[in-house]
């Protein structure tokens, strides 16, 4: 691996500060939480970058309804979403805040950029805007509602907005960009989203409204006061301030510039995989390697919302069920990139038929026999038999396939052939029985105990980057040092003798509360 491909750089949308956290923000966190990790893992150089979208109007009117200036107000909430990247124990580099000088000479500088290169012009917007998306719309995508309200696409209510804008000549970029994603198909995925993309951007582009001039709370554009920055050109760039833009010798720009991957909710994919690389093309600044669209969850069927009242917040959730629960529901349960469905008892059916039944069972079975049966005391490998070589080869085949799926951020089948793996060892361990061989044969009873614990160990190591808390605890019963839980110790032999801790349940079964 060269230098640069060591090092790994990935992001998250920044949450606007405009209300409090709920689970689809914790999803995108936690993707790319497990992403990060996996990597690290790897023994890559990881930059992971979260933080805060804290300008524009829709702050703006929820400070105003607050009562609150927008600078306090922000500081509030924002606070809050770095709470939850505390409370969903993530590994982030930075926390980038769009209210921070850094980032704010950043945008400023990309501005200027884009004026020097002949990108930018002065001229009058008037058309739709919907202030939840914060989003311009055309004619044609405003339809009216059965209230009579005019509304986007997406059903966000929007307004009629008419002002001096600067204009970004996005339509002068149209074929630059037909081009580049034919180039680069693995820009946008999934591959549906790409298509989408295609044939958005295939139906041609206008010039986008790149300042307002009708509320306060932005940046102002460098040479006209009177203008506010479009909050998106704004925010988007959070990706590049973070590391240091413009700065020739940031070693962060050096390093991690282009991202390998942005992570996003399907909902802002246009703004990142259309205006993104039209803005980064248009300032000599190269395109990130991949946006990667996720689905939406819905709550029992719903869709997630103050006034139907079904908001779910991800720390009632954790502190309810538990961490390693949760986050393990959110990867397995929905393919990445798929909508999904929340609901506690979904939760407590995954966690319990996975976590418990196989995972947790698989090692709870082992370990406390070993510590029954043989003094605590890790068993000698004896002779191998042919089925035993078999399920760890199938074993190492399971890490080679998941380190592909994982490089292709197919993160629900990286888990699903662990899982493959932990169900062979569990109908392993019943066959061979050695709870039977206790009496028969003590040395094989010991030699199959030895590949269940070989097994255990490398399912573990792979795990502490999805369920760290549990698959820690499970290493920590196994005797694993601390610094041997990497990638590089998957061949690591276990040392016949080692004294194993008492085995306690990692992943206890959960209740389903009557209604
Ligand atoms: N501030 C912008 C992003 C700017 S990035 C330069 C924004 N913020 S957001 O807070 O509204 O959304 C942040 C992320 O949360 C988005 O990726 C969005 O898709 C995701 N989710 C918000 N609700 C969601 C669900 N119900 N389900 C899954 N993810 C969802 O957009």
């Amino acid at each position: 691996m060269d230098k640069k491909n060591k090092n790994f750089y990935i992001t998250t949308p920044i949450y606007y500060v405009n209300d409090v956290p709920h689970i689809g923000h914790a999803y995108t966190t936690v993707i790319c939480d497990t992403i990060a990790s996996f990597n690290k893992w790897l023994d890559k150089n990881v930059n992971f970058l979260t933080g805060t979208d804290e300008h524009g109007q829709k702050v703006e009117k929820s400070a105003l309804k607050a009562g609150i200036d927008p600078q306090t107000f922000t500081d509030n909430v924002s606070k809050s979403f770095y709470k939850l990247a505390n409370k969903l124990e993530i590994n982030n580099t930075d926390f980038i805040r769009t209210t921070e000088n850094r980032h704010k000479e950043s945008v400023r500088y990309l501005w200027n950029k884009l004026e020097d290169n002949g990108d930018i012009y002065l001229d009058k917007y008037s058309g739709w805007y919907s202030i939840k998306d914060e989003a311009f719309y055309s004619n044609d995508e405003v339809t009216e509602n059965n209230k009579g309200i005019k509304v986007a696409p997406n059903g966000s209510e929007v307004e009629w907005v008419e002002e001096p804008s600067y204009f970004f000549k996005l339509s002068s970029w149209q074929e630059k960009l037909l081009k580049f994603y034919n180039d680069n198909p693995e820009f946008i995925s999934p591959r549906s989203r790409y298509n989408e993309v295609l044939s958005f951007v295939n139906n041609g582009l206008e010039d986008l409204s790149i300042s307002r001039t009708t509320f306060n709370w932005g940046i102002q554009v460098p040479k006209n006061n009177d203008h506010i920055i479009y909050v998106w050109l704004d925010a988007l760039t959070n990706y590049i301030s973070a590391l240091g833009y413009p700065n020739k010798n940031s070693h962060d720009w050096k390093s991690f510039w282009p991202a390998n991957i942005h992570v996003v909710g399907k909902d802002i994919l246009r703004f990142h995989a259309v205006y993104w690389p039209a803005f980064l093309m248009a300032a000599d600044i190269a395109v990130p390697k991949k946006i990667y669209a996720h689905g939406w969850w819905t709550v029992d069927g719903k869709k997630m919302s103050k006034s139907t009242g079904n908001v779910v917040d991800p720390n009632y959730i954790i502190d309810k069920y538990g961490l390693d629960q949760f986050k393990y529901f959110l990867l397995r349960e929905v393919r990445f990139g798929q909508d999904g469905d929340f609901s506690e008892e979904a939760l407590i059916k995954r966690v319990n038929s996975d976590l418990s039944n196989d995972y947790g069972n698989l090692a709870q079975r082992v370990l406390s026999f070993i510590y029954k049966n043989n003094e605590a005391l890790l068993p000698s490998k004896g002779v191998l038999s042919i089925k035993d070589k078999e399920l760890i080869k199938y074993m190492n085949i399971t890490k080679d396939n998941i380190i592909n799926y994982m490089q292709n951020y197919q993160i629900t089948n990286a888990l699903e052939e662990l899982w493959k793996v932990i169900s062979k060892s569990n109908t392993y361990i019943d066959e061979e029985a050695p709870w039977t061989l206790k009496k028969t044969d003590l040395k094989r009873m010991n030699t199959v105990l030895y590949v269940l614990c070989i097994i255990i160990k490398n399912v573990s190591l792979i795990a502490i980057n999805f369920i760290p808390i549990g698959a820690n605890k499970i290493l920590d019963q196994l005797s694993i040092p601390e610094d041997k839980r990497k990638y590089r110790n998957f061949d690591d032999d276990l040392i016949a003798g080692t004294k194993l801790l008492k085995p306690e349940g990692v992943f206890p079964r959960l209740e389903i509360e009557e209604k």
